[in-house]
């Protein structure tokens, strides 16, 4: 069974309410302000090859302002004359090709069940959208997604800009929606935070399966099964191509080949999350896949996983984002100095992107939420913002000796070792949450749980 390893995932929270998005819409339209236009268009459709296409995604603010999740979809609010108004613009019924792709919920369905005053059929945007244009100033369009969309704004702006200095009316600023929305994702509510916990279970459970499923000589993909086999069981899906590398693998940071059988003695690490309603969880753990870890590969994991839990502690309301990160470098840097893999002499010099850099190249955190690299401006100003409660973020420190690297030398027994310990942290308003603390990581744990199925 699929089933949740102890975990109760048997609670799938609700996805937030129409209440929920239409108070998100009036905040936006109140930022965008006074004779604005707010246009999201959802993602388009994207080939696989020939007729096949990738199954499909919403785009995360056509998500989060909507729910709407299909494709050819087009969202606008205006806030005029002291009124806000939303038109979703989507294809209306149409017997024969919901045959073929499936029932559609028509005009009239969209306006019942979605935070919208009004459908409109996307057969009649151009006209639609030219007239909503007219009636504002400032357009906060994202151009690149739907070229149909942006030549409607671009004509409208260019004809205005001959005819405005006369009518003193009409479209006159192409302005960027994403510094506005980003503020707004970036701090979740208790509704999405529901979801991200229940996003967090089922990638936990999935990754415990994985480890009390695992023997020396399986394949990469074969775990990759389980993982993913575990996520789609539980109604979820991955949140990004899942890596699983054994042994050097391991040391490829964005490897999704998965085509490797994982060697007796090898590390493996699994960077895998899924989604639910669109809220990402991203866990990595890294254990060995004859369930006991080397003495060279356990010295290395024990000092990520102290760094980890450093940079964890380091997550408070007040803190610099840089804080965790610089945290977990302290802690690396002191113990590659100890075991004699980086040189100093000064603590500062060890944390340095010559030394410590090579071994640790990436950064430790990105923002978490409807998208797994999540929105929202880490140095406003090129200062590093403060956390603060409601903020979603990776702790994700990593050690990699490639035996591949030709630049550098590498001792024998560190040479094939790749580690990365990577946990989902909310910020608390007196610390911290780790949504992701369901899923083992200490040696004693991971030593107790591979291959051991229950
Ligand atoms: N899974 C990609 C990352 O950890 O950032
Ligand atoms: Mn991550
Ligand atoms: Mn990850």
């Amino acid at each position: 069974m699929l089933d949740g390893h102890g975990l109760d995932l048997s609670n799938i929270p609700d996805p937030s309410s129409v209440e929920e998005r239409s108070s998100r819409q009036a905040n936006i339209g109140q930022l965008c302000g006074e004779d604005s236009l707010l246009i999201i268009v959802n993602n388009p459709e994207a080939t696989r090859s020939a007729d096949v296409e990738y199954p499909y995604r919403a785009s995360s603010d056509m998500l989060y302002f909507v729910g709407w999740e299909r494709p050819d979809a087009v969202y606008c609010l205006a806030n005029t004359s002291g009124e806000l108004n939303s038109i979703l613009f989507i294809p209306p019924r149409d017997v024969l090709k919901e045959t073929w792709t499936g029932i559609r919920l028509g005009l009239d369905g969209a306006e019942k069940q979605f935070p919208i005053d009004r459908a409109v059929s996307i057969d009649e945007m151009s006209t639609v959208l030219r007239t909503l244009l007219d009636d504002c100033t400032n357009v906060f369009h994202q151009r690149g997604l739907l070229s149909e969309v942006d030549d409607i704004v671009d004509k409208a702006l260019l004809e205005t800009s001959r005819t405005r200095q006369r009518t003193g009316s009409g479209p006159a600023n192409l302005c960027d929606p994403r510094p506005l929305v980003s503020e707004l994702r970036l701090f979740k509510s208790e509704s999405e935070l529901e979801l991200m916990r229940h996003s967090c279970k089922i990638a936990s459970a999935a990754h415990i399966k994985a480890m009390r499923n695992a023997s020396a000589g399986m394949a990469e993909f074969q775990l990759q099964a389980i993982i993913e086999g575990c996520f789609v069981y539980n109604g979820s899906q991955w949140s990004y191509p899942s890596i699983v590398g054994g042994g050097d693998n391991a040391t490829i940071l964005h490897y999704v080949e998965n085509d490797s059988p994982i060697s007796d003695g090898d590390l493996v690490l699994i960077d895998a999350g899924c989604e639910i309603s669109g809220y990402a969880s991203d866990i990595t753990r890294t254990w060995p896949i004859n369930g006991k870890f080397t003495k060279h590969q356990a010295i290395l994991y024990q000092l990520v996983l102290d760094s980890q839990i450093a940079a964890i502690s380091a997550c408070k309301p007040g803190e610099s984002f840089d804080a965790p990160h610089n945290a977990a470098k302290e802690v690396m840097a002191q113990g590659l100095l100890d075991l004699g893999i980086v040189e100093g002499p000064t603590l500062n010099e060890a944390m340095s992107p010559e030394q410590l850099g090579t071994y640790f190249m990436h950064r430790t955190s990105h923002w978490l939420g409807l998208d797994v690299h999540d929105v929202g401006v880490y140095a406003p100003d090129d200062e590093p913002r403060l956390l603060q409660q409601g903020m979603v973020l990776t702790i994700e420190p990593g050690l990699y000796f490639g035996a591949w690297r030709t630049d550098i030398e590498i001792d024998e027994k560190w040479a094939g070792i790749g580690i990365r310990i990577e946990d989902d942290v909310l910020i608390t308003i007196d610390g911290h949450e780790v949504l992701t603390q369901d899923c083992p990581k200490t040696i004693l744990e991971l030593e107790g749980i591979i291959g051991v199925s229950s």
